[in-house]
């Protein structure tokens, strides 16, 4: 799954996935925009240190933005390293194939994993014209199984496949020894990820075919902060068990009791 957050990734890791990827589809769920070309370094590491804070087990992944490795090896090489430094990443995904094959064995060899992510490559949105299902025809399927065996021989642990066909889905899988991660690649892939907020529903505006939206969690805020709303309004919230009275300080200031003013979070404290 991709997280983005202490609270988001916390509740995921405690749900059982084995990897969360701080994916830089943030630029569109967090940040509201049409791609996720304008997305820094500085902005994955911000939501990579936030949801290391939330994990205990799942393996942490951090998504290498457009142009942090496009320009040379030297230069996806410093920015791994910043990432993997100021994220606390344990692994990182770069999208493309084999055009960025010294750049994969140049991170590897720096002591840094690496997933590859070939067929849709959502940084190539302008190239593609348009967030487009890639490998329909033989030729373009051929691209992309090139491009899987590329990244594979540059060292690459695990690739994602998104957006293709269920059968070139299969044929890279066949085709390669790492472990491919399918997203809206069906499931003839050895694992599967999704932006956290489209399978919980809470993308309201996009359901893509590929998406499963396994509970209606956007219902859910909307219904609760209607309420919420009413309640104020009311006057019937706050009600006298969710406020403080003088009577309580001793409360307060007793050790063995938790305190009552403590933020409440189901991340870890610093
Ligand atoms: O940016 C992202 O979240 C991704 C995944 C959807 C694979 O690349």
């Amino acid at each position: 799954m991709t997280a983005y957050d202490a609270t988001m990734a916390c509740l995921l890791d405690e749900a059982g996935v084995d990897l969360i990827l701080v994916g830089d589809s943030l630029g569109m769920v967090v940040q509201g925009r049409s791609n996720t070309l304008p997305v820094t370094i500085e902005e994955i590491c911000y939501h990579g240190r936030a949801v290391a804070r939330g994990i205990r087990y799942a393996h942490l992944v951090g998504d290498m933005p457009f142009m942090s490795f496009q320009v040379s090896v030297e230069d996806a090489v410093k920015n791994a390293g910043k990432m993997v430094k100021e994220g606390g990443f344990e692994s990182l995904k770069l999208e493309g194939g084999i055009a960025y094959v010294k750049h994969v064995e140049a991170i590897t060899r720096a002591g840094i994993p690496v997933m590859g992510h070939v067929g849709l490559t959502p940084q190539a949105v302008h190239a593609m014209g348009g967030f487009r299902v890639q490998g329909k025809d033989e030729d373009a399927a051929k691209k992309v199984m090139t491009d899987a065996k590329a990244l594979e021989q540059a060292g690459v642990y695990s690739m994602v496949i998104e957006g293709v066909p269920a059968d070139l889905a299969r044929r890279v899988t066949d085709a390669v020894n790492v472990p491919t991660i399918g997203i809206g690649a069906s499931v003839e892939c050895d694992g599967q990820i999704l932006v956290c907020y489209d399978y919980l529903g809470m993308v309201r505006d996009l359901k893509p075919r590929f998406v499963k939206c396994f509970a209606e969690v956007g219902d859910a805020i909307v219904a609760a902060t209607q309420s919420y709303v009413r309640e104020v309004r009311q006057g019937t919230f706050p009600a006298p068990e969710h406020c403080f009275s003088t009577a309580e300080k001793k409360t307060l200031s007793d050790p063995k009791k938790s305190n009552p003013v403590r933020r409440s979070s189901c991340g870890p404290t610093e």
